[in-house]
């Protein structure tokens, strides 16, 4: 067989390298995943954020940073690393990475993915990360599920290529995504419920309310528990995810981290056409001061995603109001 690659036509030039080193240890990924030897959930850590590493999030960090050596890349900063690492000189670009996201589903066989964004490199490690995620040259991720797919925007609209596995060449299947508005389907970590902020809490009432509320229609709830695969169903068939901030200790901006989550994902659903906020403000404008730093999130097709953002500025006392009373929503 020969060497993973990746159908560059679409690729911007000076990021080809860079493309084709993603291909190569996405490519490798999957087959590691795909043999799915029991002790790649094994726990082993803690990593700078708190949050427990198992075998398979470090030899991602290990096997994307082996392959991304010649690649042109100036910084490597990882979910699973305090601080960006050096690569090359003179390299051109800072990339940033969950090397592998689901970790809780590694066990479990259910989609897993890879997350990453790629910023010019500056002279400054920090600085070349620390802003917002409408200056990305790159955003993608790849999602390791029944089909092995990478999902990509240069900014110039979201493409979709999948890993062919007789020649393991990843091949363009959607040159230009447009994200369907077609699903009533919506997202949330449900468990969560009593600390969520009254707006989201609102919002979800009243999706849950359906036809006996104001929304006047059912909807249908998902949690897989990994932010790509939810990002990928949105992408294909519309929806909305929110991962909210939260009034557990650690949980004041949400869980997921700007950097290497949120910013990519809300750069790829913007280019498809679709929006991503932190419940009121566009992901894309903000700034985390921090390399781990964290943001509420919330992305899917346009008209959702504004109207969580409405529940925000509704007056209290409506927000405050048992699901069926939102009247200001009603038609
Ligand atoms: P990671 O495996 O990189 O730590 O990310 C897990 C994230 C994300 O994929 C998912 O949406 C979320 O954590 C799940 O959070 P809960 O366990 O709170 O549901
Ligand atoms: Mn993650
Ligand atoms: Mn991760």
């Amino acid at each position: 067989m020969r060497a993973p690659s990746i159908d560059i036509t679409h690729v911007p030039a000076p990021l080809r390298p860079l493309m084709l080193a993603m291909a190569r240890g996405a490519a490798e990924m999957a087959g590691v995943i795909r043999r799915g030897d029991r002790r790649m959930a094994a726990e082993m850590g803690v990593n700078s954020n708190g949050d427990g590493q198992k075998r398979l999030d470090l030899d991602a960090d290990a096997l994307f940073r082996d392959a991304l050596r010649h690649a042109g890349l100036r910084w490597y900063a990882s979910e699973e690393l305090c601080d960006p690492v050096a690569i090359q000189d003179d390299g051109d670009w800072a990339l940033a990475i969950d090397p592998l996201d689901g970790s809780s589903n590694i066990d479990t066989n259910v989609s897993i993915g890879t997350i990453f964004a790629v910023y010019p490199a500056g002279t400054d490690a920090n600085a070349s990360f620390l802003r917002p995620a409408r200056e990305l040259i790159c955003g993608g991720y790849v999602i390791y599920g029944p089909r092995c797919s990478m999902v990509v925007s240069f900014g110039d609209g979201t493409q979709i290529y999948a890993l062919n596995p007789d020649t393991d060449c990843f091949d363009l299947t959607e040159a230009r995504l447009s994200l369907p508005d077609t699903s009533f389907e919506f997202a949330i970590n449900a468990s969560n419920y009593r600390h969520w902020p009254r707006p989201v809490r609102a919002y979800i009432d009243d999706c849950l309310a359906g036809t006996d509320g104001p929304r006047d229609k059912n909807f249908n709830m998902r949690w897989i528990g990994s932010l790509v695969a939810e990002a990928h169903r949105i992408l294909m068939r519309g929806g909305i995810f929110l991962y909210p901030a939260d009034d557990r200790p650690g949980y004041a901006r949400g869980r997921l981290r700007m950097l290497y989550e949120c910013a990519p994902i809300a750069f790829l659903i913007e280019q498809a056409g679709g929006r991503a906020t932190d419940g009121a403000l566009p992901i894309l404008d903000a700034r985390v001061t921090a390399l781990h730093g964290r943001t509420p999130l919330v992305f899917g097709s346009a008209d959702k995603v504004n109207r969580v953002a409405a529940y925000h500025d509704l007056p209290e006392a409506e927000v405050s109001a048992l699901f069926g009373n939102r009247g200001l929503f009603r038609a």
